[in-house]
């Protein structure tokens, strides 16, 4: 069926959602052991949101007493935001997962592409207990990153497969995205599912925008700081460290370090995580037809909830 050639993951639903096949032990593992500390802070999103942004901004931001933005050895000047801040279903497929958690520097940020409904139990228990932090994208651009993501990812392959899978086209992934046929899909689901779960509770849950984190950067970083109780300071404001985490986690600044020049994941080439990093670029991609189609399904599956993509009402 289409779904099990959906690149570059064969896709199995689980609790409603699309989701990787490889990574399914992992997020079971992951919803059962997992042990949340309050200072925790979880990145959620949909692929292709801004999930790298998003982990550098929060690294920096979180960890910006031992680490200043305008140091040069900063971490984020030597590793890829991936390495500074990994999945918590990829850490929960190596074991002992535990050891690696405890490892990491405190507070802990973590990430995750896991729906809200199915975050594990303890971390959705209480408000005291870890922050989550969601990233929202705009439908269409999320499926066009996608698309051209997973369309490298499978060139890259088929250098090194002697039967590389089929490319295939934006028609075919915009089939299988309308359908909800992709990683963490249906998308619109998945993002209302941490919307609402940030209107019902805002101390646990911060619900942030790509869009307006590209219209506002510095802003939504200072929110970021003060949702996990780390605001700045009037020193801090004064000298301008919000404007440093900006720049340090900029695409341009990200883009050209050696690391995400030429650095590897598991499965794909650091460089691959930065692409144009705008709003709108479907439009250079996507008929209007196929936008039109995109839209109606969106828009149906949306109606009654209070949600809109584009409205930014609760932002400012
Ligand atoms: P485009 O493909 O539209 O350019 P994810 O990190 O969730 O995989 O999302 C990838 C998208 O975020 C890509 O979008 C990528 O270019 C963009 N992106 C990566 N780093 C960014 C940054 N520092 N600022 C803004 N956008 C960024």
């Amino acid at each position: 069926p289409l779904e099990t050639r959906c690149p570059p993951f064969p896709l199995r639903q689980y609790g409603g959602f699309w989701m990787p096949e490889p990574f399914l032990p992992g997020m079971a593992a992951a919803r059962a052991g997992f042990e949340p500390r309050p200072s925790d802070v979880l990145l959620a999103s949909f692929p292709k949101s801004g999930t790298t942004w998003l982990k550098a901004l929060a690294f920096a931001t979180v960890h910006r007493a031992d680490h200043p933005p305008r140091s040069l050895d900063h971490p984020l000047r030597r590793r890829n935001p991936h390495d500074c801040v990994d999945f918590l279903e990829s850490v929960f497929l190596r074991s002992p997962a535990e050891d690696a958690l405890a490892a990491l520097p405190s507070p802990r940020v973590i990430a995750t592409h896991m729906p809200c409904s199915l975050l594990p139990e303890r971390v959705t228990a209480n408000d005291a207990g870890c922050k989550v932090v969601y990233i929202c994208r705009d439908p269409k651009d999320a499926l066009i990153s996608m698309w051209l993501f997973t369309k490298k990812t499978l060139a890259a392959a088929a250098m090194e497969d002697s039967n590389p899978p089929k490319q295939y086209t934006l028609e075919e992934a915009l089939e299988l995205f309308c359908d909800g046929r992709c990683v963490g899909g249906p998308q619109w689901h998945h993002v209302v599912g941490y919307w609402e779960a940030s209107r019902t509770r805002p101390k646990k849950v911060l619900f942030l925008r790509y869009e307006d984190m590209l219209r506002d950067p510095v802003g939504n970083v200072r929110k970021l700081a003060e949702f996990t109780g780390r605001a700045f300071s009037e020193k801090e404001e004064a000298a301008g460290v919000a404007e440093e985490i900006v720049e340090l986690c900029s695409i341009d600044a990200l883009k050209n370090m050696e690391v995400n020049k030429n650095g590897r994941q598991e499965y794909v080439n650091n460089e691959s995580f930065f692409r144009k990093g705008v709003a709108g670029d479907w439009e250079n991609h996507m008929t209007p037809a196929m936008a039109a189609r995109l839209d109606k399904i969106v828009e149906d599956a949306l109606r009654g909830s209070g949600f809109a993509f584009g409205d930014t009402s609760e932002s400012t």
